[in-house]
């Protein structure tokens, strides 16, 4: 009997399917965009239809399931979990991330006033600047007003609002909420929220917003030995090192790796060339200054000379059998170059840890084993080469194994991901290289998931950025047409950075040491705001000008800027430890309407630095610190911290404002800090 039952009903099911599929179909043509449609009556019904089809295939796939378990229980429709909200003011500290906190109350009330809706969208965004659109707004009436339609349950986006708003629990983070124009919900945030944030702030410093831990990989700079490190790999220095500050800010456990351009056939010429040029290199190191006239020289040798090229050639065989004479003299061309290297590092600050392509030699014959082994690979006019898709074979397949039995490029990526992956346990592989090599790393990481080295959601973050340009929008060069030193580039900022401040007579009021200190952290900062602060898919234009201007979003605007602040609290003549002792007194309060402007924007600080966490996109730190200052200048030019008399003699002091410099201060330090650019006390 039963079984007869489940039959009919199977039947019935499979029926309902063919309907809801038949209906479902005619609905795609439409929404392809099959206009003749439109306004036909027969659209509403078959809409309908589909609603009710779904169901009763619902109702009956719930039947079959009842039956086929053997249980008579009709059954019961998963209750929805709903967050978790704050409720307690001192639970909350100075790393809160309000927008997180304001998706889940409104996740919140969307999931008690739709229950049956799955998955409705949540939508809040920072409101505009005008006051009348509140702080955040949430933006879901307008989707769910469809969602309800498409369900033909009639709705307006403005009900739909009022309805949100009812379920809305109260929170500690709102101070009210108003249903605006075609259902707007405009949030204004709660003062004693963002004040028990200042004073955390204050106490404590400022927090990175607590996430979930994990092991970075990020490669980057990663310049070639005896080749000159270009301005790409010094776009590629300045984003790395920042991108691995804020992931190391947020406490994740980073691997720098310098991916050192260190293996490759152009050892072989190199090699020859130190041989005959520096015969005993073994025992007495050669004088080699200039690495990059020594590479010159034996391409040279290399093109213009057959019997220097067959050495050339039998070099890198013996090379590659390792035999330790070759051995030493490749350490030695190594060196030399990874000396010039360092000088850009520590004169920028750079940390990180040479691992070239020879550190995965070993790693190369395993990884093209398990290739082998696995049928990935093809033979190609007696390559063997890997696709990313091997049915469509679109784009450019990998060489994993060159027609002379070398490996690539290609085979020491596969390598490093492998072993990024299986030995250094990263959960997040980060690749901060020139735009042009995206196809690259599309392909490793198509090839990788296709062999199993990377496994669901584990994936090649490309990081990728354009070229430098010089101000004729052209490849950036010297006047006399050739590549540009990075060491020379970093000389003349210092240069002219100097300038600048002579040309403010900041050589009058600083010491010679202040005056060095400004001069550096202006020089260098400069050059990584400039870099970091346009969108880095971006080509950018290189202007020293540009950069060392003290207007608009440079590093010296924002320099000056955070001196200013520092330097009220040393007017006042008030210590840090003064200003605690008033905030234990006092607490912190917000008071005149910029102050509290100025507050809501330092509020935002950990949404900003989630946001840039996740998409690798720095510009957008750099915008919120220009948006700092721009809110403090406002704040400075309509409050007075520091009242004095006509013979300037203090007679006021406002502790609370004097608390918002200090907290702005802090927050645009930690800023800066996570950019990489130093901060002075004076300039
Ligand atoms: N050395 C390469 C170049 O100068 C960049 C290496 C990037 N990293 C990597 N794993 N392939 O273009």
């Amino acid at each position: 009997m039963a079984e007869q039952e489940q039959k009919n009903l199977e039947e019935r099911t499979i029926r309902a399917e063919k309907d809801a599929k038949a209906i479902e179909e005619e609905l795609d043509k439409i929404s392809k965009g099959d206009l003749s449609y439109i306004g036909d009556p027969r659209l509403e019904k078959l809409y309908s239809e589909n609603e009710k089809l779904k169901h009763r295939l619902v109702i009956l796939e719930n039947a079959i399931k009842a039956e086929s378990s053997g249980s008579q229980k009709p059954a019961v429709s998963k209750e929805k979990k709903l967050p978790t909200l704050i409720t307690d003011i001192n639970s909350v500290e100075g790393n809160i991330c309000i927008v997180d906190e304001l998706k889940n109350i409104f996740e919140f009330a969307i999931g008690s006033a739709y229950p049956d809706l799955e998955d409705p969208p949540i939508v809040i965004t920072l409101s505009g600047n005008n006051p009348k659109f509140g702080d955040y707004q949430c933006n879901s009436a307008m989707p769910i007003s469809q969602l309800l339609k498409a369900k033909n349950i009639k709705s307006n986006p403005r009900e739909v609002a009022n309805n949100i708003l009812n379920k809305t629990p109260s929170s500690p983070f709102i101070e009210r909420i108003e249903v605006a124009g075609a259902g707007f919900l405009n949030i204004y945030i709660n003062k004693t929220i963002a004040e028990h944030v200042m004073n955390c702030i204050l106490r404590f410093g400022v927090k990175p917003p607590p996430v979930k831990k994990e092991r970075v990989i990020v490669d980057f700079s990663s310049p070639n030995i005896a080749k000159e490190m270009h301005v790409g790999h010094l776009r590629s220095t300045i984003i790395g090192d920042s991108i691995s500050r804020i992931l190391e800010y947020l406490g994740h456990d980073v691997l720098r790796l310098n991916h050192l351009g260190d293996w490759g056939t152009q050892f072989g010429m190199l090699i020859a060339h130190l041989q005959d040029k520096y015969p005993n290199f073994k025992t007495h190191s050669p004088p080699i200054s200039d690495l990059q006239a020594f590479y010159k020289e034996s391409k040279k040798r290399f093109d213009e000379d057959e019997e220097f090229k067959k050495r050339a050639y039998a070099c890198v065989v013996q090379l590659q059998s390792h035999q330790p004479d070759y051995i030493a003299a490749w350490k030695l061309i190594c060196e030399v170059s990874r000396q010039e290297f360092q000088k850009i590092y520590d004169r920028l600050n750079i940390n990180l840890i040479g691992r070239g392509e020879s550190f995965y030699q070993d790693r190369m014959d395993a990884v093209v084993k398990q290739l082998k082994d696995g049928g990935y690979l093809e033979e190609d006019e007696g390559r063997l080469i890997m696709w990313g898709d091997p049915v469509k074979k679109d784009g450019i397949p990998l060489t994993v194994v060159k027609s002379d039995g070398g490996y690539t490029y290609d085979t020491s990526d596969m390598a490093a991901i492998k072993q990024r992956v299986e030995e250094e346990k990263g959960n997040r592989f980060i690749y901060v290289v020139d735009a042009g090599q995206s196809t690259h790393f599309v392909t490793i990481d198509a090839c990788a998931r296709r062999a199993g080295i990377l496994k669901n959601s584990q994936k090649i973050e490309f990081v990728g950025f354009g070229v430098v340009l010089g101000e004729d929008k052209k490849k950036f060069k010297t006047r006399s047409g050739d590549t540009i030193k990075l060491l020379d580039l970093l000389e003349e900022g210092l240069k002219r950075s100097l300038d600048k401040l002579i040309e403010k007579g900041r050589d009058k009021v600083l010491s010679p040491e202040e005056l060095k200190l400004a001069q550096e952290a202006v020089a260098y900062g400069c050059i990584k705001y400039a870099d970091l602060s346009h969108n880095r898919v971006n080509d950018y234009v290189f202007s020293f000008d540009k950069m060392l201007d003290d207007k608009g979003n440079t590093a010296v605007y924002l320099l000056y800027a955070l001196t200013r602040i520092r330097s009220i609290a040393r007017t006042a003549q008030i210590s840090f430890d003064q200003l605690l002792a008033e905030v234990d007194k006092t607490g912190f309060k917000f008071g005149h309407e910029a102050e509290w402007k100025l507050g809501k924007v330092l509020l935002r600080f950990p949404e900003i630095i989630l946001k840039v966490s996740n998409d690798l996109y720095l510009h957008s730190l750099c915008e919120y610190l220009y948006e700092i200052s721009s809110a403090f200048t406002e704040f400075y030019d309509k409050c007075y911290c520091v009242e004095k008399d006509k013979e300037g003699k203090i007679v006021n002091i406002i502790y609370t404002r004097l608390m918002l410099c200090e907290a702005t201060a802090r927050v645009m330090e930690k800023s800066l800090d996570i950019l990489g650019i130093k901060t002075v006390s004076k300039m």
